[in-house]
Parts: structure tokens; C-alpha cells; sequence
């Protein structure tokens, strides 16, 4: 099985350092929200699922560490805990949302001990996890009718084990196509700036013996038109209400390349990445990075003095390039508004 990038093991937090793959195997334990959040905006971990999970951690942590002497004191650490942790990423509303959880068990706890407190935050954070576990094993079954044996998958980034706490969104289908025998080929673009699918992707799918091929992000546009490509899956960070979709920069660019070579587009997330208060795709917030991640590579500087530079880390795919997205709850396919809050309505109901 891939290895899972987040932990709770003896009382500590353990953070695989994803900058450092796939050349080291480092873990990280941070002690403080702050240094969590830091983890986070570094991208030591990330992937929305495992943002979301990282942070609940944080706030159990953060109680913890810190030891409060009455319920008062605990809830006041829960609430500067989230309140540092939300400042880490904007995109994925996954964190967010884990973030409410843990903050909402913390309130509602009866007993008014400080230590019933830590014990409900430590309780949640492990239910969120142990959800997002079972959630992509979902996705995955939903998913694996749709990979070609024979075939061309292209993902983009990483949405894999390596962003979740199970085997991922987008890869979970695949691992489940390849467990069951069906032999197929996946194209990793690199997805520049920072190399998720070249570092993370072909490392994890490499481990867990699926044949890889990276390619550089502008090469997709060729492979499709060569007819390798029979599918593409990519993850999700925050989904509207009407299906309009962030992902990592790239994912729109592949959607219309998609759908000019008649290629199915597929999106794979579970419910905790729909952000249901947004009406369309350009109320997400769209994370911007520092302008040197795209000017220069491991510290060597690739691009002249005094050239700017744009750095959004995430694009929004609209609603209509998308084939289908896949979810724990099933596949809505030409997501819309309508079939969206159908699918809601019905787990709901
Ligand atoms: O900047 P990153 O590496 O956190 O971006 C990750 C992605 O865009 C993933 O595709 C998305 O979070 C889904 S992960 C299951």
C-alpha cells in the first residue's frame, strides 16, 4: 500500500515532507499550529483531503502541547488554533471544512473538563481521517468501471495517497482497475511549477507497480491527438455549486484540450470538496504563490532579474467541460446545479 502522508502515532503529529520526494523519505513533527500551518503553505504536506485531515491534527495538537487547565482555556486554544490554521492555503475548502468540525466538537462537548475537550478534537480529527479513508475506497469503486483495459489515462498533479488518507481521488479508480488485472498506461504531467505529478504521482503509482509515463504539461495536447489518451482524471480543491472546478493550474487548459479531441473529462472528489455556498466557479478563491517558484528551480534562478512572473497555484474548470464527477456517493455525470443538489438531497434525505 502507498504510504499515508499524515499520522497521529504516540501522541505526535508525523508530516511526510512531500518537498523532499521523491529523492528522501524525511517526516516532520511540529509542535504548534503555526508551525502546521506552516507545513501546509510550504506544501510539505498537501493535496485537499490531506490538508484538511493535517489541520484537524493541528488543532489536536494544539490542545495537546499546550495542556489547558479548564474548559474555558481549552475552547480559547481550539479557537486560536483554527484561527491560525485557516490562514494556510485559500483554495481547498477541504481545510475549512475540517476546521469546522473539530471547532464545532470542541463547543459541543458536555462535561466541562478541558480533558473531554482535547478527547472530542482528537476523536474528530480521527473520524475525519478514518472518513476520508473509506471515502476514497468509495470513489474508487465508483470509479474502476471507467478505466480502459488496454488503455491511456492522463492525470495532472497529484491526487493520489499522497493527498489523502487512503489510495486518492483521481488514482483510486486506478489502483482498484490495476488490482483487479486490467493493464493500462498512465500519463503524469509534470505540472509545473512545482512538479506534483513528475515528483509525486510517478513515485507513488511506481511503488504500487502501475506503468508510468511523465510527460511535460504542454506535451498533452499531442499525446491526445495521437490517440493515446482514452481518459483524463484529475482531483479537485473546492467544487460549486454548479459544478464549476478548481483543481492545480493546468486543469483547465487540459479540459479544453479534452473536449476538443472528444476525450472524456473526468473529476474525481469526495463531498467534502463541494463548497455548496458558492454559486459558480468564480467566487473560489484562487491561491496566487510566490512569483520565484516559477523563476527558479531548487534554488537556481531560471528566468533574468527583474521579469515578473504569474503564479496561480489553481484554475477553475467550468461545469460543462466536465464528463462526470466521481464521488463517495456515486458519479453525477454532465454535472450541473440540478443533478449536484440532487445527489446531495438524496444522502441527505
Ligand atoms: O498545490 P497542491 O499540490 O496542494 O494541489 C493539489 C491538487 O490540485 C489536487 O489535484 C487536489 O488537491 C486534489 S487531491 C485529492
Amino acid at each position: 500500500m502507498p504510504v499515508a502522508p499524515v499520522r497521529w502515532e504516540n501522541d505526535r503529529l508525523a508530516i511526510l515532507d512531500q518537498t523532499r520526494l521523491p529523492g528522501e523519505t524525511v517526516w516532520l513533527y511540529p509542535d504548534t499550529a503555526e508551525e502546521v500551518r506552516d507545513a501546509i503553505r510550504a506544501l510539505r504536506v498537501r493535496g485537499a483531503p490531506a490538508i484538511g485531515v493535517c489541520a484537524a491534527w493541528g488543532v489536536a495538537l494544539a490542545l495537546t502541547r499546550q495542556r489547558p487547565e479548564s474548559a474555558e482555556r481549552a475552547l480559547e486554544t481550539v479557537r486560536d488554533a483554527v484561527s491560525i490554521l485557516r490562514t494556510a492555503r485559500p483554495t481547498a475548502v477541504n481545510l475549512f471544512w475540517a476546521l469546522d468540525r473539530v471547532e464545532r466538537a470542541a463547543r459541543e462537548t458536555a462535561g466541562g473538563k478541558a480533558s473531554d475537550i482535547t478527547e472530542s478534537v482528537l476523536r474528530e480529527a480521527a473520524a475525519i481521517q478514518q472518513e476520508d479513508e473509506a471515502m476514497c475506497e468509495a470513489i474508487g469503486r465508483h470509479g474502476v468501471s471507467l478505466i480502459p483495459d488496454g488503455g491511456g489515462v492522463l492525470t495532472h498533479c497529484n491526487a493520489g495517497s499522497l493527498a489523502t488518507a487512503g489510495i486518492g481521488t483521481a488514482l483510486a479508480p486506478l489502483y482498484m482497475a490495476h488490482a483487479s488485472g486490467r493493464r493500462f498506461r498512465v500519463y503524469a504531467d509534470e505540472t509545473r511549477p512545482l512538479l506534483q505529478g513528475a515528483r509525486l504521482t510517478a513515485w507513488e503509482l511506481r511503488q504500487a507497480g502501475l506503468d508510468v509515463t511523465v510527460l511535460c504539461d504542454n506535451m498533452a495536447a499531442v499525446l491526445m491527438a495521437s490517440r493515446r489518451v482514452d481518459m483524463v482524471i484529475v482531483g479537485a480543491d473546492r467544487i460549486a455549486s454548479n459544478g464549476d472546478t478548481a483543481n492545480k493550474i493546468g486543469t483547465y487548459g487540459l479540459a479544453v484540450l479534452a473536449r476538443a479531441h472528444d476525450i472524456p473529462f473526468y473529476v474525481a472528489a469526495p463531498s467534502s470538496t463541494f463548497d455548496l455556498t458558492l454559486d459558480n466557479g468564480s467566487q473560489i478563491p484562487i491561491e496566487e504563490r510566490d512569483p520565484r517558484e516559477v523563476t527558479s528551480w531548487q534554488g537556481i534562478q531560471i528566468a533574468p532579474d527583474g521579469v515578473h512572473a504569474f503564479n496561480p497555484a489553481f484554475d477553475v474548470t467550468p461545469a460543462e467541460l466536465i464528463t462526470a464527477i466521481i464521488t463517495e456517493r456515486g458519479i453525477i455525470q454532465s454535472p450541473d446545479r440540478a443533478r449536484i443538489a440532487a445527489m446531495f438531497r438524496e444522502v441527505s434525505s
